[in-house]
């Protein structure tokens, strides 16, 4: 049944996603070695490459990344959707992840694109009933967004820790992304809540480096070193 594999979270590698379509951003960041997959959406290209060309701007990041790319669907009938991630996914069919936004046609797309073994992400979920739907559909990925949730004045915590119950008992294969993330409190949080995978934007990435105690005290053993044997 489609949606329904064995289970390896427990041997599952832990992984960060960028949520970015900048390239050099991408591979300046991809060079830590911490980071397994990027994520876009179309306000995030828009935003960032106002006059990309997608194919252009998507290979851009193939070419400076590994792991999934996610590429967001932006038609909304059946049809055109499912014509839509055919020509994503002919990109590279091992790498590109179909994000689907969640609606009823959204799940009928879905569906069509688990069972031809299509990557799938499915996007824009605020609540753990909807990424139980998508996960039963078959979503490779289930994106739940933090900050919009938040944005409502709801605590995101119990709808990552209430959807990572849900797939682990009913043996449900999908990875919970959490996106939308506004501050590094966010990681923290969705991290502890049961998120596989935050999605993060590169400020924030950079945010989880820094450490003002970490900075004094590289700079005091620097400072004893380049002084050693001065009086
Ligand atoms: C996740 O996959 C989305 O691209 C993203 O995190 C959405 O965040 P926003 O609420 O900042 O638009």
């Amino acid at each position: 049944m489609i949606g329904r594999r064995a289970l390896c979270y427990a041997s599952a590698p832990m992984a960060i996603f960028i949520d970015s379509s900048d390239p050099k951003e991408i591979a300046d960041l991809f060079a830590w070695g911490v980071l397994s997959g990027v994520t876009t959406n179309p306000l995030i290209i828009a935003k960032e490459s106002p006059d990309a060309d997608l194919g252009e701007c998507i290979r851009n990041v193939l070419a400076v990344s590994w792991g999934d790319v996610s590429v967001e669907l932006t038609t909304e009938t059946e049809s055109e959707m499912l014509a839509e991630a055919e020509l994503y996914h002919a990109w590279d069919p091992k790498r590109i992840t179909i994000k689907v936004p969640f609606s009823e046609t959204g799940l009928r797309v879905l569906h069509q694109l688990a069972k031809r073994n299509v990557k799938t992400n499915v996007t824009c979920l605020m609540a753990m009933n909807q990424a139980y739907l998508a996960a039963l559909a078959g979503a490779t990925y289930v994106s739940i967004f933090s900050g919009r949730v938040r944005d409502m004045g709801y605590d995101v915590r119990p709808v990552i820790s209430g959807t990572r119950n849900v797939l682990e008992r009913e043996g449900l294969a999908s990875k919970i992304i959490v996106g939308s993330m506004r501050h590094l409190m966010d990681v923290n949080e969705a991290l502890e809540a049961g998120a596989h995978v935050p999605t993060i934007t590169p400020p924030i990435l950079r945010k989880m480096v820094w450490h003002p105690r970490t900075i004094e005290t590289i700079n005091e053993f620097n400072t004893a070193w380049r002084n050693r044997g001065k009086k």
